[in-house]
């Protein structure tokens, strides 16, 4: 094996994103910016305008009239199956079929020689609908007697009704978290070509190839042979790709197919964030015991999610919620149920951390209400409650790879965490109108699919007889750089150079029934899936130079200069030598990961292969007058094991960070009594600006960490755990807030925390 350094672009190299100067001057190609092939027609979906009601009449003979229009689809034109649910429960049309559930569901969809042309054709339908009884939030959907979208979970370990009224204190209270929308720069899109037979070619912005393969099969009446699933490469999908595509790509394809032409959708941004689901909002019903030194005892925990009409992957986003319900700390008796509402809004679906904020966040809630009540400051709570190794979880997997401490004491000592908190009590003890408020808090996120079989790779790795290498694995690339984590991983188990190396577009025809780019396990299972393929190719290749030159393979060396016995010769050369004679030179790899199992039904198992761990420290100032705020100062540490590109790790940790602020503080999603969502749009929406991350940001890997399980390279994943280092500004603005009161009252925020919230908080506090 060579020495890493020896490699140029080797694992634990900060390297660039292989796209990273196409991404900045605009050549790299999105599924929008592939050639047109002449006689492409586009299309537009047309909403519904009611919450729920039966459709009584549909009158599209303007729709059809209108200039430019090819074809006009409703749900009877579907040749297979209406249904794109993704979990086998037949409950997400994709066109509502009579009974409309949501504001803002497709209904029909129109096919014009133009965009342009589709849309205000779209504008011209006449629907009569019966209306319904319509229920929006989880909670008056229970009192309306809704019912669930999908089985419910409960977790417990030991007794909390007894643990609860053993406590010498107790706190009930109730915590509402807002949703959010994915906001990916490249929205929703799909183009579909038809092609002989049943065949049809979906170039489609999707972290699931697989899946929209089996949709648009599924929808077409085929096999899945049938259907080619392409795409290079997304705008940004933060889970809103996972099943939010197959909507677009099924119109696509049926129409392609119906009418023998290509047929693009690309919504606009507003029919975008109407039609597809976002982040799930929780009320969250609490009940806890804690002794006088801030310990905890018991948790009852009731997690109301909005799940929109359908299940979507509402089940394991909500089962999420609950295993990471203790965020870092451990319970010692606990009950925990998840109430996964059937609502009459859009169906919510996977957003970066996938339930696991919407538990974070209660736990940091229950530390707030611990530190208020005591007097205390939060950050004695957290580190009194934080596992210790041997410790079991409410689903009782052990907790073996606990880092948290050492990450706290770095933290505090490198953001100066106590001196700036006495600061701050000093500051805000002056009683300007600019108050700060400042927190330091935890996360620990479990990885891998909770669904076990989900934890399968595969990756195909070609050898050209030019020596080029062409590289290709079943994950997706979001921006997150995954294609050029695990190019690093081929370049040193090949010994070559990165550059020799070729990522080109995930595609079901070359990796078969991958699983959705998602649960931050990209890297993880596809990294290997490539080591596995790679490892193939050095032992066929050492065998073959061993044998050709008579020499032990001990004595083989494969790599940019390849070695055998006392000969050197280039990889070039050795390959065509190994081509010659009729080496396979291309090989396939496969992953599985290890030692994870899971029971639903006793809610005991171990789901997570390991955790992955962080702390931010985060200091606001509030303007008392406006309730507007900025943050002055974030310091993070985060822990991705033996980062494999420390570069594109930052980055990771940086965005995660400042989207998961954004969540809890400006990104606000706001229905109307009609159900009709009225935030579907820059002007209303607003996600981070740029101006909006801390003014300081230190953002450091710990770089210590090494995964204690044999991971690839012993990295970490990172995509997801650092989205909840955000919930750091959130417990700064309720400290702010609690100054108002000396710190007396827990100031309970609900989230999103808008400048509005925070107002009104301060004003109940000042009363
Ligand atoms: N980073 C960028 N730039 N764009 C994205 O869409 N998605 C996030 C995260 N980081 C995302 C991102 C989400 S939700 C997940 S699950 C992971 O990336 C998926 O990629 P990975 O498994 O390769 O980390
Ligand atoms: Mo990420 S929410 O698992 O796509």
């Amino acid at each position: 094996m060579k020495q890493d350094s020896q490699i140029k672009g080797a694992p634990h190299s900060s390297i660039r994103h292989d796209s990273a100067e196409k991404h900045v001057t605009g050549r790299a190609e999105y599924t929008d910016d592939l050639l047109e092939l002449v006689g492409t027609l586009h299309a537009c979906l047309g909403l519904s305008q009611v919450a729920h009601g039966r459709i009584t009449a549909m009158d599209l003979s303007a729709v059809r009239a209108a200039p430019g229009v090819v074809w006009v689809m409703t749900a009877e034109d579907i040749p297979g199956e209406n249904d794109i649910s993704p979990n086998g429960l037949h409950d997400e049309p994709i066109l509502a079929p009579g009974l409309v559930q949501f504001h803002g569901q497709p209904v029909f969809a129109v096919v014009a020689e133009t965009r342009d042309k589709a849309r205000r054709a779209a504008a011209l339908a006449r629907i009569d609908y019966e209306e319904l009884p319509h229920a929006l939030d989880p909670i008056a959907a229970r009192d309306a007697g809704m019912g669930y979208v999908t089985a419910p979970l409960t977790l417990r370990r030991g007794d909390a009704a007894q643990g609860l009224e053993k406590s010498p204190n107790r706190i009930g209270a109730r915590m509402t978290v807002g949703g959010q929308d994915h906001f990916y720069l490249e929205g929703q899109i799909a183009m579909a070509i038809p092609a002989e037979d049943e065949d049809v070619v979906i170039h489609v912005s999707t972290q699931h190839p697989t899946e929209v393969q089996h949709m648009v099969a599924h929808a077409l009446g085929t096999a899945a042979n049938a259907v080619v699933v392409n795409v290079r490469r997304m705008g940004g999908g933060f889970g809103g790709k996972e099943t939010q595509m197959n909507l677009f790509a099924c119109v696509a394809a049926i129409a392609a197919k119906k009418l023998g032409r290509a047929v693009k959708l690309r919504p606009d941004r507003d029919d975008d964030m109407t039609a597809t689901g976002k982040r799930h909002d929780f009320v969250i019903d609490y009940d806890l015991g804690f002794d006088d030194n801030g310990k905890i005892l018991a948790v009852r925990g009731d997690f109301y999610a909005r799940c929109g009409f359908s299940s979507d992957l509402s089940g394991p986003v909500t089962d999420r919620a609950l295993f990471h319900a203790d965020n870092a700390y451990f319970y010692p008796d606990v009950e925990l149920h998840s109430h996964p509402m059937k609502t009459n809004t859009v169906s919510n679906t996977a957003f970066r951390g996938f339930g696991g904020p919407q538990g974070v966040i209660a736990a940091e809630r229950f530390v707030e209400e611990i530190a208020y009540a005591l007097g205390r400051d939060p950050l004695e709570i957290r580190k009194a409650n934080l596992y210790e190794n041997g410790q079991l979880t409410p689903y009782h997997q052990e907790v073996e790879d606990q880092i948290l401490p050492r990450i706290f004491a770095e933290l505090e000592e490198s953001a100066d965490y106590h001196a700036r908190r006495r600061a701050v009590l000093d500051w805000n003890a002056r009683g300007s109108t600019i108050r700060k408020g400042i927190a330091l808090t935890p996360v620990k996120f479990g990885i891998s699919f909770t669904a076990t079989w989900f934890n399968q790779a595969g990756a195909l790795v070609h050898i050209y007889n030019d020596g080029s290498i062409h590289l290709n694995h079943g994950g997706t690339e979001m921006g997150q750089g995954l294609n050029t984590k695990v190019a690093q991983v081929v370049a040193e188990a090949l010994g070559v150079s990165i550059d020799r190396i070729k990522i080109t577009k995930t595609t079901t025809e070359k990796v078969p029934n991958t699983s959705a780019t998602a649960a931050s396990s990209g890297t993880d299972l596809n990294g290997m899936a490539a080591l596995d393929a790679c490892q193939q190719l050095v032992q066929r290749l050492t065998a073959f130079a061993a044998q050709e030159k008579g020499v032990p393979p001990e004595l083989v060396e494969i790599g940019e200069t390849v070695q055998i016995g006392d000969e050197r010769i280039s990889f070039q050369d050795f390959v065509r030598t190994a081509y010659l004679a009729r080496i396979q030179l291309s090989a396939a790899g496969f992953y599985k990961t290890p030692k994870i199992h899971w029971n639903r039904e006793t809610g005991r198992g171990r789901p997570f292969y390991y955790y992955a761990y962080g702390a931010a420290c985060s200091e606001v100032s509030v303007d008392t007058l406006t309730g507007e705020y900025v943050i002055e100062r974030a310091d993070v540490i985060h822990d991705v094991g033996r980062s494999l590109n420390p570069a594109l790790d930052k980055g990771q940790v940086e965005g995660a960070f400042v989207q998961g602020a954004g969540w809890l503080t400006s990104e606000e999603l706001w229905w109307d009594d009609k159900g009709r969502l009225r935030t579907h749009a820059p002007s209303t929406y607003k996600i981070p600006l740029a101006s909006d991350r801390p003014k300081i940001f230190n953002v450091r890997l710990a770089d210590w960490s090494i995964n204690r399980e044999a991971t690839i390279k012993r990295s970490k994943a990172v995509g997801e755990p650092p989205f909840m280092l955000g919930i750091s500004v959130f417990e700064a603005l309720g400290h702010a807030v609690a100054s108002f009161d000396d710190y007396r009252t827990c100031p309970r925020l609900d989230a999103p925390a808008t400048p509005e919230r925070v107002l009104t908080a301060i004003e109940r506090l000042r009363r």
